[in-house]
């Protein structure tokens, strides 16, 4: 069993060690695992190739930790509590004994269909335990599955699928959300169009609406797994094999395929999620992200399920059938730790008390918040009104590539301050630079949040793109990993994420990159170029502001090409990305070299009318106080 640091004092000390000697601090923790051969260098890396290696040549199968391991003392416990999106459904409980059953039987699905070692999977799928079944299936016979948030477009996902170049395409029928059906297999088809690389598509039934099928390509889950058996041998797997694929924004190009190998990760995420959320035997640990994303990876699957934890999977919204539903689920289940977004906070505070109070939730130990900065009102309200009072919340700052929890408090040990992630994880090192590079030393600095020392969640490269990963995270400042974030320390030595640095914004939790949103829109015909940035929004953080040069506008007008320009971005991109502001203009500010100075058109979407500073470069001055002017009038 993992090592839980239980007070303060036991967090220093064990911080300390960590950096004192990092690899036998890892190694410490690695050896609880099951590996059918160990490793025999625990670390290598350079940052300025860059290259990560952990545990290296150590052999293994991530889901013998998670079964195998498991199943003697656990076999009967609930691995994963799935909660449908009606409430009056029926929900499904699988204990870790059912679980191995279907992943193993997924396993030989998977390998029947000629599924090998070091293949991509795409699954594009629900919140509905096949989705979890799925990755474990994959990582059972070492295949890498690459998951798509299912709220992604067809293209998104068509240009996901071709990066990873995946065999297979896992599915389903359709997609429940609150009242709304989604028609998840009309949205594959639509992909699979320009992927020549599927070969097969299975899809779970579960919306049972009717849907096309293309012989030879499409198959059904269920029919695929009536036949299969559930005894299967776990493949094994170096620790630096490939686990997963998941796509993440950038602040320029295309999304970028974040690889993350296996022992590393396994070690991480399960050392962190058992420490951050202080879960104990017996605990009801409910994580309300997507597995589309990286939280879910991490914090609904891998860390819960390897620490033999019960992980509750939600396929809802927390506004369906009303704003309760949140608290509902933890009464319904006795939730103990309760994992959330920010941007899930603030929609249901702006609802009103009514749904929250006299809720009690009593079985509520630790609240957890992820995704972007938490403001204070936000912070209070969970505190007060969700947790009562008594539960500490764990403001947890990392990022899709560092794959596990880097700097939080650990839940009821490290004391909480609102706004602030607190401290680093054992074997986080975080240094603040200038932009120069300078280290900022010492307490109450302001800079940019990088990490001189390897950690053994972190990425290993940029799927296909070797070059691009060194580009993005090693580049900017010598032999250190650049986070892409602002941050501050206080006179405590608590860290506060300030948010991104880049041209990457983090709208409603979901990260984006400006440049994506421009490509999207300037796709649209009539559009000559555009310039999006992000500005303060109550609910979703930040909201999307996109300044719009158009050639001429079609019938409709104005709004005409507004409404078309929103509908181009769901398409290309998904609604997720659909600016919530658009501003036609008739030009950019420009310096003479032709750059636009997003500086003065954040400011302009965030309010400002008067002071830009500096704009002395613009190669026509004029055309702020234009744009100003037709800012105040946006509704
Ligand atoms: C970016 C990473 C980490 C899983 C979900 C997002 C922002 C994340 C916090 C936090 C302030 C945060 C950062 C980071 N972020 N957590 N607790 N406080 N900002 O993963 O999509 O890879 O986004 O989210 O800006 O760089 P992601």
């Amino acid at each position: 069993m993992i090592n839980k640091i239980s007070t303060l004092g036991g967090y220093i000390h064990e911080y300390q060690k960590s950096v004192a000697n990092p690899r036998e601090f890892w190694e410490q923790i690695a050896h609880e695992f099951y590996w059918h051969k160990k490793w025999d260098k625990v670390l290598d890396w350079d940052f300025r190739e860059p290259r990560i290696e952990w545990f290296k040549n150590g052999k293994l199968n991530i889901t013998e930790n998670i079964f195998e391991r498991n199943l003697f003392t656990r076999g009967n416990q609930p691995a994963i509590i799935w909660e449908p999106n009606d409430p009056n459904d029926q929900n499904r409980i699988l204990t870790y004994n059912e679980l191995y059953r279907e992943v193993c039987k997924f396993a030989n699905v998977l390998l029947s269909m000629g599924i090998r070692k070091g293949d991509r999977v795409a699954i594009y799928m629900p919140m509905i335990p096949e989705l979890a079944i799925s990755m474990l299936a994959c990582a059972r016979i070492g295949a890498v599955h690459s998951i798509v948030f299912a709220g992604f477009s067809a293209n998104s996902l068509a240009d996901r699928i071709i990066d990873a170049e995946a065999k297979i395409v896992l599915t389903s029928d359709g997609a429940y959300r609150g009242s709304k059906t989604i028609p998840i297999k009309e949205i594959v088809d639509e992909a699979l169009e320009t992927c020549p690389s599927v070969e097969h598509v299975v899809m779970v039934e579960r919306t049972r609406e009717k849907v096309a099928v293309k012989a030879g390509r499409d198959h059904l889950w269920s029919d695929l797994m009536q036949s299969a058996s559930h005894e299967n041998q776990a493949v094994e797997v170096d620790s630096e094999d490939m686990l997963f694929i998941l796509y993440t924004s950038g602040s320029t190009g295309k999304p970028k395929g974040i690889v993350h190998t296996t022992g590393g990760y396994m070690v991480y995420a399960a050392y962190t999620f058992k420490n951050v959320f202080q879960y104990s035997d017996g605990d009801v640990y409910f994580c309300s992200a997507d597995i589309g994303w990286i939280t879910g990876h991490s914090y609904i699957i891998y860390g819960p399920l390897l620490n033999g934890a019960t992980s509750l999977m939600f396929e809802g919204i927390p506004t369906y059938p009303d704003g309760g539903r949140y608290w509902d689920i933890v009464n319904k289940y006795n939730v103990n730790q309760f994992y959330t977004a920010p941007t899930a906070i603030r929609a249901l505070m702006a609802l009103g008390q009514q749904f929250v109070e006299n809720k009690g939730m009593p079985s509520l130990k630790v609240l957890g918040s992820v995704g972007e900065p938490i403001n204070e009102m936000a912070w209070h309200w969970y505190h007060d009104h969700v947790g009562n009072n008594r539960c500490p919340i764990v403001d947890t700052w990392w990022q899709t590539e560092t794959g596990g929890i880097a700097i939080s408090p650990l839940a009821g040990i490290i004391p909480t301050k609102p706004s602030f992630a607190t401290l680093p994880m054992p074997g986080i090192q975080p240094v603040i630079v200038d932009h120069e590079g300078k280290e900022l030393a010492g307490r109450s600095v302001e800079g940019i949040l990088c990490i001189k020392f390897p950690w053994p969640g972190m990425l290993r490269t940029i799927y296909g793109d070797h070059e691009r990963f060194k580009q993005t995270y090693f580049s900017n400042y010598d032999n250190l990993y650049f986070s892409g974030d602002g941050v501050k320390r206080d006179e405590d030595g608590y860290y506060r994420i300030l948010g991104r640095v880049d041209d990457v914004i983090n709208v409603s939790g979901h990260r984006m990159g400006t440049a994506e949103v421009e490509n999207a829109i300037n796709a649209h015909p009539l559009v000559n170029e555009s310039a999006v940035v992000g500005y303060p929004h109550d609910i979703k953080g930040q909201g999307i502001f996109a300044f719009v040069v158009c050639g001429e506008l079609s019938t409709g007008g104005e709004e005409g090409i507004k409404t078309s320009i929103l509908k181009a971005v769901s398409k290309i991109i998904g609604p997720i990305a659909k600016p919530d502001k658009i501003l036609l203009v008739s030009g950019l500010p420009k310096t003479r070299s032709g750059k636009i100075m997003r500086r003065i058109l954040r400011k302009i979407a965030e309010g400002e009318t008067a002071s830009f500073g500096d704009t002395t470069t613009l190669l026509d001055p004029g055309v702020v106080n234009e744009i100003v002017s037709a800012a105040q009038k946006l509704k």
